[in-house]
């Protein structure tokens, strides 16, 4: 059931009290319009004659006739007990105008009407959205950490703790850097389990990375600076340092990460540089010593910054977990980006940056200038959630959890991908890098998936030169391991083209 119409609903029925036009017309008017474009929509409740009444400011009479001829005709309904409606098919719904100041659909656009009049109406309803694929929790959906595994007990209770009792200064505005309990708790958790070097004013508490590299960009990088990211690299960060009319220079990375040689050959000047040390986004390399020291060698010469999206560091399968750049850097040329969207849940919208001192009070007033704050109400419970333990024991409980969902994931690669498809990284995080055999068009081969209800990633979709490995990342976070076998056998007559479309991943030469 669609939230009721609240007192909002005189402003759809506009009433002239020297007109002609009776009173009960024009509020029969107003309603009809209001359904007719979509203001009121099928299933919302209308106010009771009564209510409506005092807002309008007119005796109970005309609403009561107005209501009437509109149950009559069909535009509402009344249910017993629980008030009137908006009904779910309004009558001449096929005849609805054009929403105002919106273009009516030309003919191509237009979807074509079926043609029984039953079926024009439902036509002609504006479709309920559907959930966009990529937006789906299906394997294997990049990004998604184990939401099925979620502490949701402790979660609810601190978030009920402080919804119940939000003291005044909980429901103002508040610091722009975020609450200072929670920048306490996320400079500990930094220090102790990534070696960052941090004190909780240098945490600026942020809705997620994305804001994060959003608000570097406004920060750090001018119209036509130029960026180097890595190659290939993380879309997202592409997107946000490229906004504000940046250039993009991808920069290669092997399997000690990005090529710290290939940056210092770079003609021109570079103003920063976006690197994902701890896992590589896509290919899953963990960046070795010796070009950590090299990027931060570089960085303190040429005087550029060092962005480091510590993204899902928590998980590390083959050793333990490397700590941050940012902890080995003396000269303050690293701002450090991490998030909560990985071991707790996207929707959370929580991320943070840890940003040298010089920095500080300029990206303060950029954060204040994008979105003032963040939600105090979840980085009230966020806090807790740290400072008592749930979050740390939470990392730890996820560990065994990925780790037997990343072998399952392995598994039935092997068993049922293995001729058209080799793995290229598993070391860490939640997602697998996987090639597919040169030439293969691997954005065709994600949506023969979508319609087989899988979700990939295209690798080829993360590079910005001319010069793309075909493959598919492959998230295995979200999903457990019988999901991911089912998933992975049918990936596999997929590739093989079994599923009778055209397209059959050829097997690499050296396999056949
Ligand atoms: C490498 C990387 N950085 C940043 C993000 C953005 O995360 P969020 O904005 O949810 O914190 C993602 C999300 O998938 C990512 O993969």
């Amino acid at each position: 059931v669609r939230t009721a119409a609240g007192p909002g609903i005189v402003a759809l029925v506009p009433l002239y009290r020297g007109s002609r036009v009776p009173l009960h017309r024009q509020i029969y008017d107003g309603l009809r319009r209001a359904i007719l474009e979509g203001m009121l929509r099928a299933g919302q409740r209308v106010p009771s004659t009564r209510a409506l009444a005092a807002e309008l400011g007119v005796s109970r009479f005309p609403v009561l006739t107005a209501y009437g001829q509109l149950l009559h005709e069909g535009y509402l309904e009344g249910r017993v007990g629980s008030g009137t409606y908006v009904r779910a098919a309004p009558p001449d719904d096929a005849f609805r105008p054009a929403r105002p100041g919106r273009p009516a659909k030309t003919a191509a656009a237009a979807p074509s009407l079926p043609s029984t009049p039953a079926g024009a109406a439902r036509a002609a309803r504006p479709p309920a959205r559907p959930a966009p694929d990529e937006w789906a929790v299906r394997p294997f959906r990049m990004s998604l950490p184990a939401l099925d595994r979620f502490p949701h007990a402790p979660w609810a209770r601190l978030v009920a703790r402080h919804a119940h009792r939000l003291a005044p200064v909980h429901m103002a505005y508040g610091d722009p850097a975020g609450l200072g309990a929670l920048r306490s708790a996320i400079a500990e958790h930094l220090r102790t389990t990534r070696a960052v070097r941090c004190e909780p004013d240098d945490v600026l508490v942020v809705s997620g990375s994305q804001a994060a590299l959003r608000l570097c960009a406004g920060v750090l990088v001018g119209h036509g600076d130029r960026v180097a990211v890595e190659e290939p690299g993380y879309p997202g960060a592409h997107a946000a340092l490229g906004a504000g009319g940046a250039e993009i220079v991808p920069v290669p990375v092997d399997n000690e990460g990005l090529v710290v040689d290939a940056l210092r050959d770079e003609p021109g000047d570079l103003r920063a540089v976006y690197v994902t040390p701890s896992h590589q986004y896509p290919l899953g390399a963990s960046m070795s010593a010796a070009r950590r020291l090299a990027l931060l060698d570089w960085a303190a010469r040429r005087g550029a910054w060092v962005l480091e999206d510590d993204y899902d560091s928590e998980y590390r399968y083959v050793s333990r977990p490397l700590g941050a750049l940012q902890g080995m850097d003396a000269h303050g040329r690293v701002v450090y980006i991490g998030t909560f969207s990985k071991v707790l849940f996207p929707a959370l919208r929580v991320g943070y940056l840890v940003v040298p001192p010089a920095l500080r009070e300029t990206f303060l007033a950029a954060r204040d200038a994008l979105d003032v704050f963040s939600a105090t109400l979840y980085q009230l419970a966020l806090a807790d959630f740290l400072a008592e333990g749930h979050f740390a024991r939470h990392l730890r409980r996820m560990r065994g959890i990925y780790l037997a969902r990343r072998d399952a994931l392995l598994a039935g690669l092997a068993r049922h991908c293995a001729s058209v498809l080799s793995v290229h990284n598993a070391d860490a995080g939640l997602h697998v890098a996987t090639l597919l055999p040169p030439g293969t068009d691997d954005v065709e081969v994600v949506s023969r998936l979508a319609a087989h209800q899988l979700t990939a990633t295209a690798l080829s979709t993360c590079y910005r030169g001319p010069a793309r490995r075909p493959g598919l990342l492959l998230g295995f976070g979200g999903f457990d391991e019988a999901t991911l076998m089912a998933a992975t056998r049918t990936l596999g007559e997929i590739l093989r083209g079994a599923d009778g479309r055209q397209g059959a991943v050829q097997a690499p030469q050296a396999e056949a």
